[in-house]
């Protein structure tokens, strides 16, 4: 299979996971990569990351195209994610001479993963020379695991950070140049959403970090997706400068689960009340719509407002599910309400409000609710709360 140069020593030697429809439970719609990059040195060769154990045989083979495995000196583990870390085993053995490293969290990683392998532990004072082009590190705890480490290639100026900078985008081309800029950046968005959402003090001072170190950057290769260089990487740094300052505009995020219409239909109005105030509002059945993408759009939103009727007298299951995913991802900085209608018992409202507030929503207003089939007056009544909550959107920081 080929490989693609990334730069004069560097080539990329990842898989395509074209197929990949759910990334723990982030629906992925243009499946992923899981990039590994060879480096060339004049004396050594090294393998920057690895892969998901299905795809061992498809990195092997991309390496094979540029020199025998077996001649592999070294391997970088930046991260002992499965999706990055499960194939070591398998590539090793085919790589028999390669001393293996990794951040000092991660060596205890591999060996809690792989049954007690051992691999050697690098670090920020640690450079090694594989013959005129140099592998340098930095930890870089929770960018994604307490493990993750960036790998930078001096004479190549390239940095590998792994996670960072990815998104979950399987294509032929490799470059975000190649796919077009807008789609790249978009799909890094989602993924930003999805996967560092919690993380984003973290992952701005690993930005802060890398510019400490002076290090001269023409290429940013992450293990996910597409590869940043050229003009692209001025607009990816400012992407992520946007996302880890949490920056929000003046949207709703209205999202619903329905037993009879009943929510459906205050969903509609609330959506149509904010929409009045002339605040932007995106609106999803959650019986249909991908988590991932609802996500995506409570990132620059200032406030999220739940409906679900009332079944055994809680909501449903689809809204808990949502607000269980969101619970780990800890959205912050944002107001939210809870809207929804019922027959015989009411409690759906309750159980939303309170479990908003544990995962850190301020709650303005009291939840809407509405018993059977919302007539004129509900309706109206459902389109005024949603604009209270757009007229209090306006008054909240963009970031
Ligand atoms: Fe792509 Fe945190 O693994």
């Amino acid at each position: 299979m080929r490989s693609v140069q990334v730069s004069e020593r560097i080539h990329w030697v990842g898989a395509i996971d074209w197929n990949l429809r759910d990334f723990h439970g982030y629906e992925t719609p243009r499946g992923t990569t899981y990039n590994a990059y060879l480096v060339r040195g004049a004396e050594k060769t090294a393998l920057v990351d690895t892969v998901k154990t299905p795809f061992a045989d498809e990195l092997l083979a991309r390496v094979g195209s540029i020199v025998d495995p077996a001649e592999v000196d070294l391997i970088v583990v930046n991260h002992v994610e499965p999706d990055h870390n499960s194939g070591l085993r398998q590539i090793m053995e085919a790589m028999p001479n390669a001393r293996v490293v990794a951040s000092r969290s991660g060596v205890a990683g591999v060996a809690e993963y792989h049954g007690g392998l051992e691999v050697e532990a690098v670090g920020a004072d640690d450079v090694i020379d594989l013959g005129g082009c140099t592998l340098r590190f930095l930890p870089m705890p929770m960018v994604h695991w307490p493990d993750s480490m960036f790998t930078y290639c001096a004479e190549e100026r390239v940095l590998m950070p792994n996670d960072a900078f990815g998104q979950h985008m399987a294509s032929s081309e490799r470059f975000a140049d190649e796919v077009g800029l807008d789609l790249a950046i978009e799909e890094l968005t989602i993924y930003y959403a999805n996967i560092l959402m919690p993380l984003g003090r973290q992952v701005a001072k690993a930005v802060e970090k890398v510019v400490a170190t002076g290090w001269e950057i023409e290429t940013i290769a992450p293990s996910h997706g597409v590869i940043w260089r050229g003009d692209a990487l001025g607009s990816v740094l400012d992407a992520y400068a946007r996302l880890t300052a949490g920056e929000t505009r003046e949207k709703i995020v209205v999202a619903f689960s329905t037993m009879w219409g009943s929510t459906d239909t205050l969903a509609r109005a609330v959506a149509d009340g904010v929409a009045a105030e002339g605040v932007e509002v995106e609106l999803f059945d959650l019986a249909v719509s991908p988590v991932a993408g609802v996500t995506r759009h409570l990132l620059d939103a200032r406030a999220l407002l739940l409906g679900s009727p009332t079944l055994h007298h809680g909501m449903l299951y689809r809204v808990a599910g949502y607000l269980q995913y969101l619970s780990g991802l800890k959205p912050s900085g944002k107001i939210g309400g809870a809207f929804g209608s019922y027959g015989w018992s009411s409690g759906a409202c309750k159980q939303i409000s309170e479990r908003l507030g544990e995962i850190g929503f301020e709650l303005p207003f009291d939840p809407y609710t509405q018993k059977y089939r919302p007539g004129p007056e509900e309706v109206a009544e459902a389109r005024e709360w949603g604009a209270r909550y757009a007229r209090a959107v306006r008054e909240l920081p963009g970031a």
